[in-house]
């Protein structure tokens, strides 16, 4: 059996409604200034429109969503992207970005409101979602960070967690596919917006095991790898980025296709960019091949481990 996965990250929904003014901080403040005066003209709904369509037209077994869905990760914003979420295909997998969790706010006026539309169980529980012979496995690096900073972070709660269902996925043999907001490689965004505790999370999927890990925030559709390790590392354009005079920052997504072939997953990443046309159109193919675990229950004994 094989899957076919739609990747996508950071739409930033627009900004429709203004904070009340209970819900302004500093950061905040900083954000809507940059939202005001910057970010509302990249991040485009005629931009997100078109990707959307033509994930439609595409095709696609599943949507993974690594987070950014809001700006300012305000209570409305967030049940914005609730209504916006139940519209799209599914089954969905969704996890928040660093934007959706801009202030120290109740789990359950933010991304928690996402539960039943693709999000996360709760605060400390990754969503899991199997497609076919794949297993999405979604982590939340998204936490309240001082102002000029976007950093990351995964509770070592959610890291132990995600070990044991790559660990018992694995056993079943499926594709194990992990989703994280913040990349998990240094150099792919400023140390203002990196993941802190980088070691302690990338160490526990080397060890657990993970065909690939699929991020946003970088808003790049960047090709690298776990440290030490050929598991691959894959971000993707923001879905919402106006096309611009070149493809490389503009709105698009990946449609990741596995199938297994014998022993190997057979992986082709296909990086679809808006032109300024509005038309999706093929950016880059990349392919890759990664070892696949045979099923516990596939193992049948040898004569020699019998003996
Ligand atoms: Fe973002
Ligand atoms: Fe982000």
């Amino acid at each position: 059996m094989s899957a076919v996965l739609a990747h996508l990250s950071d739409p930033h929904l627009p900004l429709e409604i203004v904070p009340s003014r209970r819900e302004w901080a500093i950061k905040r403040i900083i954000s809507m200034i940059s939202w005001r005066f910057n970010r509302r003209h990249i991040h485009r709904t005629r931009a997100l429109a078109a990707v959307m369509r033509d994930i439609d037209a595409c095709g696609a077994d599943a949507l993974a969503i690594t987070g950014d869905l809001t700006n300012l990760g305000t209570r409305e914003e967030c049940i914005a992207a609730t209504r916006w979420l139940d519209r799209l295909p599914t089954p969905r997998a969704v996890i928040p970005g660093n934007h959706d969790t801009m202030i120290r706010a109740s789990w359950a006026d933010g991304p928690g409101l996402w539960r039943d539309v693709g999000g996360m169980p709760d605060e400390e529980t990754p969503v899991f979602l199997r497609v076919g012979d794949a297993a999405l496995i979604g982590v939340s690096s998204a936490v309240p960070s001082p102002p000029f900073f976007a950093s990351g972070r995964v509770s070592d709660i959610q890291i132990d967690r995600m070990a044991e269902l790559l660990r018992r996925t694995g056993e079943q043999g499926l594709c194990r596919v992990v989703m994280i907001h913040h990349p998990p490689r240094k150099g792919l965004v400023l140390w203002s917006k990196a993941l802190r505790g980088l070691d302690r999370f990338t160490e526990a999927v080397r060890s657990a095991g993970a065909e690939m890990v699929l991020h946003g925030h970088s808003h790049q559709g960047t090709f690298s790898t776990i440290p030490d390790s050929e598991i691959p590392v894959i971000g993707v354009t923001s879905a919402s980025h106006r096309p611009g005079h070149s493809l490389k920052r503009a709105a698009g997504w990946n449609r990741i296709s596995i199938h297994k072939e014998d022993r190997d997953w057979q992986i082709t990443v296909e990086s679809r960019r808006l032109a300024p046309d509005g038309q999706l159109h093929d950016f880059r193919t990349t392919r890759f091949t990664r070892p696949a675990l045979r099923a516990e229950a596939d193992i049948r004994p040898t004569k020699e481990s019998v003996l």
